[in-house]
């Protein structure tokens, strides 16, 4: 990535200088998410020109080819963006009072997200999450751990990411747990659908106005 990736963004809490060192960390598990993007067939639509990507425009995406479970990972104004296709079960879960009951902003209060994102599965589309994938507390990568696990990454796991440089959980919409590190849900990033399977990541749909410097943490 850009030395620039290595400035932490606005809008930050703690000491500058904390949070800047962890977002260097993450720039490296930027590096390694990128080497296991390219194992599945979505290279060319992952990697926008550099001139694009320089001037932080839009990014589209088809997400068509990501099969159900299947998150890819591309970038948009330097930041990893997470698009998840969410089966059907993780859509349940999702519903899960159990998994509700353990949710620090279950219903997306704090404004990490556009209004039209502001709902239970925290998209546009139920099965399609998108994320800005940098956590909430000091900036390091949340890592993917998709399927249900009874002691892996932590005891009772329902599916979700796990950041593990201070052990924050979020749930397969981005929603933190209560009493971890991260005081807020993973941002939703603006973005609309051009077409049935394409989204265009840096624009909001057409009637929507909200922007993106509005939101309360990256
Ligand atoms: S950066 Fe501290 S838990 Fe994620």
């Amino acid at each position: 990535m850009a030395t620039s990736d290595m400035t932490a963004p606005s809008g930050l809490h703690g000491p500058e200088g904390t949070r800047r060192d962890f977002l260097y960390i993450a720039t490296g598990t930027v590096a390694a998410v990128g080497a296991v993007a390219t194992l599945v067939p979505l290279v060319a639509q992952m990697n926008p020109d550099a001139s694009t990507l320089a001037a932080g425009g839009p990014v589209d995406l088809d997400v068509s080819k990501i099969e159900p479970g299947q998150q890819v990972v591309i970038r948009w104004r330097e930041r990893p963006i997470f698009v998840f296709h969410r089966s059907p079960e993780t859509l349940k879960t999702l519903q899960d009072p159990k998994l509700i009951a353990q949710l620090s902003d279950p219903n997306s209060e704090e404004m990490q997200q556009a209004p039209y994102a502001a709902n239970w599965h925290r998209s546009i589309k139920p099965e399609y999450g998108i994320l800005v994938g940098i956590c909430t507390h000091l900036g390091c990568i949340p890592m993917f751990y998709p399927q249900p696990n009874a002691t892996s990454p932590v005891a009772g796991w329902m599916g979700g990411y796990f950041c593990p440089c201070h052990g924050s959980k979020y749930d397969p919409a981005g929603r933190v747990f209560s009493g971890v590190p991260a005081p807020y849900n993973l941002p939703v990033p603006p973005y609309r659908f051009i077409s049935d399977t394409t989204i265009r990541v840096g624009e909001n749909p057409s009637d929507s106005h909200w922007d993106f410097s509005s939101i309360r943490q990256l």
